[in-house]
């Protein structure tokens, strides 16, 4: 890595700005997808609806957590990992809607990560006051595949961190359509997301949305 990395890249777009190496935040390269996103996601958490997970110490997660593919992320007391089935139903994850594969596909090539293919999204969704503390992405089998996280609704604050958790964590605003990839030697920065505060956004209500893709199996 050389400093120049996070000098203004000419090559980049007007709306990308480099986070790293391998992280790019392409602002709001989901617009244009959202007319196909929004009712495929309203399918997605009908068939499992999100909920608000325990974490193996036994804390309630703010975020209220579904999941589409062929894999989906899970917790419980017995810890984190990934699961074909829904715990609540016992039925296999929604698939995943073909405007989110493309959209993740799309994002990941803009971010130097051609051939992503993921089988696993995160759907996390925000009321206001909900947060995620800092963590790493790290129960994927392999490791050399990004990370594409796609905001919809209310806007947040994205904490960036480094590669360990006491690094300074960079607060980030992300907006609706905003996209964040990143891989390779960002793959493991710790990351996480500030409580959501009090609006209404004219799509999504008193809510933000997240999907979050992974190569995960
Ligand atoms: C996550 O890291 O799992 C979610 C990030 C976000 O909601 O932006
Ligand atoms: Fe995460």
């Amino acid at each position: 890595m050389t400093a120049d990395l996070f000098e203004p890249d000419p090559a980049l777009a007007g709306g990308t700005r480099r986070l790293g190496a391998q992280a790019l935040l392409l602002h709001g390269f989901a617009l244009p997808w959202v007319d196909a996103l929004w009712p495929a996601l309203q399918v997605v958490i009908a068939q499992a609806p999100p909920r608000q997970l325990l974490t193996p110490g036994g804390q309630r997660m703010s975020a209220a957590l579904s999941n589409c593919g062929a894999f989906g992320w899970v917790s419980d007391r017995r810890g984190y990992r990934y699961s074909a089935q829904d715990p609540d139903s016992g039925r296999p994850w929604p698939a995943l809607p073909v405007s989110f594969l493309a959209l993740a596909r799309a994002a990941a090539a803009e971010a130097g990560f051609g051939g992503f293919v993921p089988d696993a999204c995160v759907v996390n969704r925000y009321a206001v006051g909900a947060r995620m503390g800092l963590h790493q992405d790290r129960d994927e089998r392999d490791l050399s595949q990004p990370i594409v996280s796609v905001s919809l609704g209310l806007p947040a604050v994205f904490l960036w961190g480094g590669a360990r958790r006491t690094d300074r964590a960079e607060r980030m605003p992300l907006r609706h359509g905003d996209v964040l990839v990143w891989g390779g030697v960002d793959r493991l920065r710790f990351h996480g997301v500030a409580p959501v505060r009090t609006a209404v956004h004219a799509l999504t209500g008193a809510v933000r949305f997240n999907l979050t893709f992974r190569r995960a199996g």
